[in-house]
């Protein structure tokens, strides 16, 4: 097999402060200030044997990274909950082409279980059921489109002038995120979207893990050591796997062709989704920076101290052990792509998106794709690995690994939309 020597940075020895004269965090952006460290091989055992073929990852290698990433830094799950449903609506939608339903799925069979609104659009006419793909979305289901009819989500939203006010959503927020759901080109292509508010699962702010699904399974979470409860992302995660329960049952989706899609923070939560839960058959992880797809070791940009300064719901507490002191975490982010192995994975970043990482996120697929040719699938870019970093704006898409820079800032566009549409095709209809 093609081994990629997995690199040990001799990079500056003396640890850059990250902090100015007043305290404030100051990034680096300089390459040549990344701290010294050693990436840790997702081919060797924590005993340091070496992984030599896809029997010993599977029963060896892969859990034991899977618990890793559980019990330092995402936190580890309640196991899944039995859902159930209700079809709230149901309407013609994007000039005829579609179908647009939404349906409450909820945290268990009790009506006061915890709910979560699923808006779904399905190509009207198709004949058969049809790949998804399943989304959380930010400003709530009713920014993905304008129409007036999709319900305006009331529940807990961070306020922004014009669209949210008091934490509670207004009116002219119909549409407001529509630029990043391309709905007709999702459609014509012959696949379904489903999208989910992200505060329907857990409102994003640090409330001790009382709110969302957390509060539901507050008993479940009292028997897991403290450090390793649950944070947001793997609550967020645990939404989506219900989620994907609900697509399951549902006769217009192909719940065994469902692509998890997030963007940013929801760009973590989709490869934690997709690496916990082996149902996905594809992840896209679109400019997810730090806690996501870009290593963490790099240091450069977004730091695991800034992020679990800024964000301390999202991690589990053992996460914190982590700040300034990347080289101490048993894992880094290739090891969490090389978990979605032997399934699709796509990692998007952004010209200016410097706060995300883009090399870094470049890096942990390259470093994935060893695992990904174990298990004898073409990894990143086919028969052979890049050896750089492709240029802005080359999607690098016919392996299982899918890797492209954009032009241009942290966002979501039509132009990313285009390559994981390709890249589905290749994987999810087969
Ligand atoms: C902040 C945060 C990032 C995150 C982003 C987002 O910028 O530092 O880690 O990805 O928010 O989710 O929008």
């Amino acid at each position: 097999m093609n081994r990629l020597p997995l690199l040990a940075v001799a990079g500056c020895l003396l640890i850059t402060p990250m902090v100015n004269a007043q305290g404030k965090f100051v990034a680096n952006y300089d390459e040549s200030k990344i701290p010294a460290y050693s990436l840790p091989d997702p081919l060797v055992t924590e005993a340091g044997e070496p992984v030599t073929d896809a029997a010993m990852w599977i029963a060896k290698r892969r859990p034991e990274l899977l618990q890793l990433f559980a019990t330092q830094v995402y936190g580890t799950a309640p196991p899944a909950c039995e859902i159930s449903h209700r079809l709230v609506s149901a309407k013609k939608a994007i000039g005829g082409k579609a179908i647009r339903r939404e349906v409450d799925v909820r945290f268990g069979a009790a009506d006061e279980a915890h709910a979560m609104r699923l808006l779904i659009y399905t190509p009207k006419g198709a004949e058969d059921s049809v790949p998804a793909f399943l989304t959380l979305n930010f400003q709530g289901n009713h920014s993905v489109d304008p129409d007036p009819t999709i319900a305006l989500n009331q529940n807990w939203m961070r306020s922004r002038k014009g669209t949210v006010k008091n934490n509670r959503a207004l009116a002219a927020a119909r549409g407001v995120a529509a630029d990043r759901w391309p709905v007709e080109m999702i459609i014509d292509r012959g696949y379904a979207l489903v999208t989910i508010y992200y505060g329907d699962i857990d409102p994003d702010f640090d409330d001790g893990f009382g709110n969302g699904v957390h509060g539901q399974f507050e008993q479940q979470a009292e028997s897991i050591p403290q450090k390793e409860r649950w944070g947001s992302i793997a609550a967020w995660a645990y939404g989506l796997s219900r989620a994907l329960d609900y697509l399951e049952q549902d006769k217009l989706i192909d719940g065994s062709a469902v692509a998890v899609f997030g963007h940013s923070r929801l760009g973590k939560t989709s490869l934690w989704a997709g690496a916990s839960d082996p149902r996905f058959k594809m992840v896209i992880s679109n400019d997810s920076g730090c806690g996501g797809a870009a290593l963490s070791r790099r240091a450069i940009g977004e730091t695991v101290g800034r992020i679990n300064t800024s964000f301390p719901h999202w991690f589990c507490d053992n996460f914190l052990q982590y700040n300034r002191n990347e080289d101490a975490c048993p894992v880094d982010q290739h090891q969490l792509i090389s978990l979605i192995a032997p399934r699709a994975v796509y990692v998007a970043s952004a010209t200016e998106d410097l706060w995300a990482d883009p090399k870094g996120e470049f890096l942990a697929a390259l470093y994935a794709d060893p695992v990904y040719r174990l298990l004898g699938t073409s990894g990143l870019g086919g028969s052979n690995p890049p050896a750089k970093m492709p240029a802005p704006d080359s999607a690098i898409k016919t392996g299982s690994i899918g890797y492209h820079l954009r032009t241009g800032k942290h966002d979501v566009t039509d132009y990313d939309w285009a390559q994981y549409l390709d890249f589905a095709d290749l994987h999810l209809k087969q």
